[in-house]
């Protein structure tokens, strides 16, 4: 009887916004799937560039691998994804959850852009459905739709590695936050209950992690150790007590640094808005449409 191949992961760190940027890679084949990568961006100078990024196709370069897949498991608040350039150095489609259409929809009247940003997922290549399968060389990968920290995350289930961006995060992390234009803490409990109903041993890969208690960064734990000892779950939480937990916790948290940012360029699959008649691409912010528990500005 032959059995699947699991997965080679390595995770890559960006200190700057605690997120994990993965490399997936099927030991038989050598294809391999990049998730999550960072485009990196300092606010202050308003410029990026591609670091982070720069560091995964060195280490694709390193071991050989054939990149087939670039994946991201949701529109993030806290960087720009860096899809559009891997795809232009590796020549691999680009793919999302479907439901990303409805998180543009959202940002597009938040923003205020026009009817020539198409709110339809067209800057992917694939768009992914709930239970849609595919290959990374042998193995074998699904795709798990898991709303509530957004309207369109999903979890890639390859092999015995689940990469649940922000669902779960190390269990002494908790959980991720619900509070996002189109999160819902009561969605996040059902997508927690989904993913912890996966074998005990699937390993599963953290979409951020911020060294808790000055610990070195970790991103990697099992579902079995995330149901037993996750500080949000462990002692089979009902969904009324996550909900209560999550809200108050969310009460109390600023807005990520830089969402009103990221979430422009991340609805555009990762790039910025087309350059004006100067050849300079510009960001838009829209003012006093949040709150937060600023003590500068109260509401
Ligand atoms: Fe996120």
């Amino acid at each position: 009887m032959t059995t699947s191949p699991q997965p080679l992961v390595k995770g890559f760190h960006d200190d700057k916004t605690g997120s994990i940027q993965y490399v997936v890679a099927c030991p038989n084949t050598k294809k391999a799937a990049i998730i999550d990568p960072v485009w990196d961006f300092d606010e202050k100078a308003a410029r990026t560039c591609t670091v982070n990024a720069d560091e995964l196709l060195q280490y694709v370069k390193d071991n050989s691998l054939d990149v087939e897949w670039i994946l991201d498991t949701h529109p993030h608040a806290d960087h720009f994804s860096a899809a559009p350039y891997l795809k232009d150095k590796l020549g691999a489609p680009t793919a999302i959850g479907e439901h990303v259409v409805k998180v543009q929809k959202l940002w597009k009247t938040i923003y205020n852009l026009g009817d020539d940003f198409p709110a339809d997922g067209s800057q992917w290549d694939r768009l992914f459905a709930d239970g849609d399968t595919f290959k990374i060389g042998d193995l074998e990968a699904k795709v798990m739709f898991s709303p509530g920290h957004t309207l369109a995350s999903i979890t890639y289930v390859i092999g015995d590695a689940a990469f649940v961006h922000d669902t779960l995060m190390m269990p002494d992390s908790g959980t991720s936050r619900a509070d996002f234009p189109g999160g819902s803490a009561k969605d996040l409990y059902r997508s927690l209950e989904r993913i912890l109903a996966l074998p005990d041993d699937t390993r599963i890969y953290v979409g951020h992690d911020y060294g808790r208690g000055g610990r070195k960064p970790r991103w990697e734990s099992t579902v079995r150790e995330e149901r037993e000892t996750n500080i949000h779950l462990r002692g089979n939480v009902s969904e009324a007590e996550y909900v209560r937990i999550r809200e108050s916790r969310d009460d109390e948290l600023e807005l990520p640094h830089l969402m009103l940012y990221a979430l422009q360029v991340n609805i555009r699959g990762g790039r910025l808005p087309d350059a004006e008649d100067n050849e300079v691409s510009y960001l838009r912010i829209p003012m006093n449409q949040f709150a937060g528990p600023s003590k500068v500005c109260p509401m």
